[in-house]
Order: structure tokens, then C-alpha cells, then sequence
């Protein structure tokens, strides 16, 4: 084989990967022809039916559609019934709006840490965090794998606890046979532009609870209520809705996303059989239960004991020059300085210390093993897949044979 392209040999690959995201016909002609209704806004046909066929798609009886993940998340909590003051468990290990939703409920964030194996929230530990202040536990399906939600309902349940997945990456996947979202009294979805269905921007809350979905509507859309007058508005709500030109957009994206998640299924298997034979480099873990990913990204762990402790951005180097992206990811969401409390700005969180917690697992993923690839990978041809896989082998082999090349 020929040497590292970190060492002048020649790259695995220079081409691109697949770009994301992409057009297709479907939602050209569907954006077409909502435009030409002249309804782009609250009221249009293709809003209606894209939350009827979204609520269908991921197993639920209600859709409401909003303009973003987070718009979606604070919607979702105050559904729930989170008031100022209140305590929402979420993961340590995930995307900064899973708090910053909860920050702008005037509720408090309660990080709990990761698993090693799955990257997500660890039930074991939610217990210890329940307080009298509980209102929620919001587990993520991280990457779209989805998080333990058989432990997570039954801890809900036995303290009278609400659930509200955040889904945001986690389209059409599935646990125990049903898809996510609905699994608690409700879930949220992204169409933010790197989404495995995206509208450049929106999002979306599926719940099969009918007064649940009452609130959702109210949150969204000004406080209003259904059936209420235009202007009447009984809660602190807002304008989240979701445009008529995203929602023909997604509508189009239905149409494909069946036979994407068949390729990402098919990329993702052939990677993890191939990873999973290198010493050192570890797929990510599902649960019994889970019936199916929906591979957003394509994560994995980095033992550097393997590899005579070189350490990961090393390892990260050599990829690239390979022509393969990979990177390390999230860092611990308390470590961001939003959570070095700013009494001024946040007084409810005054005697919050989240500069001094430590959740030591999502500490080794974020500061040691995590390695991510980009979801527009795991949409590309065979031959693509081969390449990934190449370069994986050819790093991992010459900092097995060769670590004081890497020092
Ligand atoms: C886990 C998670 N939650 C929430 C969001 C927020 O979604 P949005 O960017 O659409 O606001 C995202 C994605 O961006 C996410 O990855």
C-alpha cells in the first residue's frame, strides 16, 4: 500500500463526497405549485398535509410543523407544562438547543451523562437527578440512534414525569417497531439545512395526545387557541409556524426519504461490519429494542491505547489529507460559557455551578474517542463507502506499525 497522504504518499480519494442537500424533482414541482396557490403562509394546504403525512411517516396521530428544532423544543416544553424555575433532564452529550430550549422556557437545564457504547443519555443515572422541581426528562436520539426510551418511560412514569424526545436528528428511526417522537407525551424534529430531511429550516412536534397537540398549536402560533378568534391569545406564545414554501419542500422530500434510509441503512451496515474488524475502532452500540437508525451521522470511538496513545486530532489529520472528512463533535454542553451563570441574564440559575460538573463519560467521548462522519456520506455509491473504509484501514495500520511517525 502506498504511504500516508500525510507523508507525501497518494490520497484514498480527492473527489467530494455526495453534497447535501439535494434537489429533486418532486420538490421543485412541489414548491412550484404552492406558490402558485398564493397560500404561503398559516392557512395553506400544503402546511395541512404536510403535518397530516409527517404525523403518518413517524407513526403519530398529530403533527404541528414550526420554523425551526428549537422553536419546536421550547414548544414542546411548555406544552409539557415546564414553568419558570422548573428542572428538565437532559443529556450532557448533544446539540446546544436541547438546553438552550429549556434556558428560554426560564426553566433549568439538568445535565445527566452519556453511555460509552451509544452516546446517549444514560438511564442509570436519571434518577439521582430528579428533584421535586422535575417536570421532564428529554432524552436525545443522538445521530438518530434512538436513546433507551423503555427505561426512560418507566422512570418517567413511576415519578409522575413528563417525556418529550428531542428527534431532531432522528427521522423515520424506530424503536420497539414504532417510530420515535411519539414514544412520550410528544417529540420534536429539525429541518435545519443538514437534516436527513430539511427545508433549509424548520421543524416540527409529533404527540398522540390530543390535548397535548391542543397546546403545541397555542405555543406556535401566538397563544392562540383552536377554534379561538384571531385575536384572543391565552398564553405566551409566538410565531413558529412553518412557511408553505417549507412545507412543499418537505412534502417533496417524503416522497424520497423511504429509499434514502434503505442506501444509509445499506452504507451503514457495510461500515460498521469493516470498522468493527480494526482493532481500536468502535461502532456505535444500539439497543436491543431499537428496530432502526436513521443514521444521521455516522459515529464511532477511538481507543487510543490501540493505537500506542497517539492521540485522536492525529488521527483526524491523517484522514483528511486521505481525502476523508472525520471530526470530533460536541463538547460538554455545560462547559459552553452560556452555562458559566451570568446571574444578570439568568438569575434562576444563580446557584447553579456548571463550571465544576463533570460527566466523565461525555468528558472521554467529547474530549478523547469521539469520531463522527458527515450524513452525506453514508448516501454515497459503493465505491464511496470503499474509499471510507480504505482510508480508515490505511491510517489505522500505519499508526499501528509506525506511531513515531505520528509524534
Ligand atoms: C439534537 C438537536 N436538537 C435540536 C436541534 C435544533 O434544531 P434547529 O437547528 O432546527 O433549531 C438540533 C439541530 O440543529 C439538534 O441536532
Amino acid at each position: 500500500m502506498n504511504d500516508l497522504a500525510l507523508f507525501g504518499g497518494t490520497p484514498v480519494r480527492t473527489e467530494p463526497f455526495t453534497s447535501w442537500p439535494r434537489f429533486s424533482s418532486s420538490i421543485g414541482d412541489n414548491v412550484i405549485n404552492s406558490l402558485k396557490t398564493g397560500q404561503w403562509g398559516i392557512g395553506s394546504p400544503a402546511i395541512a398535509e404536510f403535518e397530516q403525512q409527517f404525523a403518518k411517516f413517524q407513526d403519530a396521530k398529530y403533527c404541528i410543523s414550526t420554523n425551526s428544532g428549537t422553536t419546536a423544543l421550547w414548544v414542546a416544553l411548555k406544552a409539557a407544562g415546564v414553568k419558570a424555575g422548573d428542572e428538565v433532564i437532559l443529556p450532557a452529550y448533544t446539540f446546544i438547543a436541547t438546553a438552550s430550549a429549556v434556558l428560554m422556557a426560564n426553566a433549568v437545564p439538568v445535565f445527566a451523562d452519556a453511555e460509552l457504547e451509544t452516546f446517549n443519555m444514560d438511564p442509570e443515572q436519571i434518577e439521582d437527578l430528579i428533584t421535586e422541581k422535575t417536570k421532564v426528562i428529554m432524552p436525545v436520539h443522538i445521530a438518530g440512534s434512538p436513546a433507551d426510551i423503555t427505561q426512560i418511560n418507566a422512570i418517567a412514569a413511576k415519578h409522575g414525569l413528563a417525556v418529550v424526545e428531542d428527534a431532531a436528528q432522528a427521522h423515520g428511526a424506530e424503536y420497539n417497531g414504532r417510530k420515535v417522537g411519539a414514544q412520550g407525551i410528544g417529540g420534536i424534529f429539525s429541518f435545519q439545512t443538514s437534516k436527513n430531511m430539511s427545508a433549509g429550516e424548520g421543524g416540527a412536534i409529533v404527540t398522540n395526545d390530543d390535548d397535548y397537540n391542543d397546546a403545541c398549536f397555542s405555543y406556535h402560533n401566538c397563544g392562540r387557541v383552536r377554534g379561538g378568534r384571531w385575536y384572543e391569545h391565552q398564553h405566551l406564545g409566538g410565531n413558529f409556524r412553518l412557511s408553505a414554501l417549507a412545507a412543499a419542500m418537505l412534502l417533496g422530500q417524503l416522497e424520497i426519504i423511504n429509499g434514502e434510509m434503505d442506501i444509509r441503512d445499506r452504507n451503514r451496515a457495510r461500515l460498521d461490519d469493516a470498522i468493527g474488524q480494526i482493532p481500536g475502532l468502535i461502532p456505535l452500540a444500539q439497543y436491543p429494542e431499537t428496530s432502526r437508525v436513521s443514521n444521521h451521522l455516522y459515529l464511532l470511538r477511538y481507543q487510543a491505547e490501540e493505537f500506542h496513545d497517539i492521540p485522536r486530532e492525529q488521527f483526524f489529520k491523517a484522514m483528511q489529507a486521505e481525502g476523508v472528512f472525520t471530526y470530533a463533535g460536541y463538547v460538554p454542553l455545560y462547559k459552553e460559557k452560556l452555562f458559566i451563570t451570568n446571574p444578570a441574564e439568568y438569575p434562576w440559575l444563580r446557584d447553579r455551578d456548571y463550571q465544576n460538573l463533570n460527566r466523565p463519560v461525555t468528558e472521554e467521548l467529547c474530549n478523547r474517542q469521539a469520531v463522527w462522519l458527515k450524513q452525506n456520506h453514508l448516501l454515497g455509491s459503493d465505491e464511496d463507502i470503499q474509499d471510507i473504509i480504505d482510508a480508515f484501514v490505511k491510517v489505522t495500520d500505519e499508526m499501528r506499525r509506525n506511531p513515531q511517525r505520528f509524534g
